[in-house]
């Protein structure tokens, strides 16, 4: 039976290949999809997404997420994924008719609300929009599945010393959907380092015709690592994750969210150790097997070619 699920997400590149993945997965239903600021304004994401389900033939409803963080002020990452955060490759226009009317807590309001199954919610962008859902539409929480989301770090950041991209790009949602009692599995940026995509990978994936080139011309660009040293496509562990679990070891444990102003705003304590004697609220990825992943993650993508 496949889940319905929704997909806040910034594309971004690696965006792009968890999309492209869960798009063409027989396993999931994709009702929505949130089109976030992050790794460059909400416009621009907005116009990525509608982009790349043009090129991939797929007509799923967009909504414009929110165009900023509830009270951090906008961060950006065109340095890894390009100005237009999707450089690399000439997609075709934009199909702006799936995009719905709506504000993004509404639209996924409804998708929830009317939804027969509980929807499961991927998030691989700051979590602006699912958190201002929760707090617009609390009762809408028990037809929730789950929350899968690439986030957090157990240990050094990619954005500030200990803080990841996706919480420090909004330590208040963060903060919010971490307290909200929803079952959470998380995808760290330590998965993604650990599981970058070597050159063999990319090279296979490249002889996959016009959207193997597509995803090879956008792994060129993307400077979440390199083809040398292998890429971080983050995003794409938390699809993996959702798709396919066995190949995690998983930990419950209290993540808390650091929303104070200053050197660790932004940071995520993961607190194995039980420290803070305060209850589990979430499940974290703390390793993956790398060789399955890869395996994985060469076959989803060339079931989206
Ligand atoms: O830290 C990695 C995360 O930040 C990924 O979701 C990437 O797309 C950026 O949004
Ligand atoms: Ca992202």
């Amino acid at each position: 039976m496949t889940k319905p699920i929704i997909i806040s997400t910034d594309p971004g590149i690696d965006d792009a290949v968890a999309i492209s993945i869960l798009l063409f997965s027989k396993k999931v239903d994709v009702k929505l999809i949130a089109s976030a600021a992050g790794n460059v304004g909400v416009d621009k994401t907005v116009n990525n997404t509608l982009k790349l389900e043009s090129f991939l033939g797929k007509k799923v409803p967009v909504v414009k997420g929110v165009n900023r963080a509830i009270i951090k002020k906008p961060i950006e990452a065109t340095s890894v994924h390009g100005k237009t955060g999707m450089d690399g490759y000439a997609f075709p226009e934009p199909d702006r008719s799936l995009l719905v009317n709506q504000t993004s807590p509404e639209a996924i309001h409804e998708v929830v609300a009317n939804s027969k199954e509980k929807v499961t919610l991927v998030g691989i962008a700051p979590l602006t929009d699912y958190a201002l859902f929760i707090r617009l539409y609390p009762e809408d929480l028990q037809n929730i599945e789950e929350l899968v989301l690439m986030g957090a770090c157990m240990g050094r950041g990619n954005y500030g010393v200990l803080s990841e991209f996706n919480i420090a790009g909004d330590p208040e949602a963060a903060k919010i959907v971490f307290q909200s009692g929803l079952p959470i599995r998380v995808a760290p940026l330590e998965l993604g380092f650990q599981a970058r995509v070597k050159p063999e990978a990319s090279e296979k994936i490249k002889t996959f015709g016009r959207v193997g080139d597509m995803f090879y011309s956008l792994f060129s660009r993307y400077r979440g690592g390199s083809f040398k040293t292998g890429l971080k496509i983050y995003d794409a562990l938390a699809a993996g994750m959702l798709l396919n679990p066995d190949m995690f070891e998983f930990e419950k444990t209290h993540v808390e969210i650091i929303n104070q102003e200053g050197f660790t705003y932004g940071a995520s304590l993961m607190d194995f150790k039980n420290r803070l004697q305060l209850p589990e609220n979430a499940t974290i990825g703390t390793s993956v097997d790398v060789d399955q992943f890869i395996q994985w993650f060469v076959s989803a993508i060339h079931e989206a070619c």
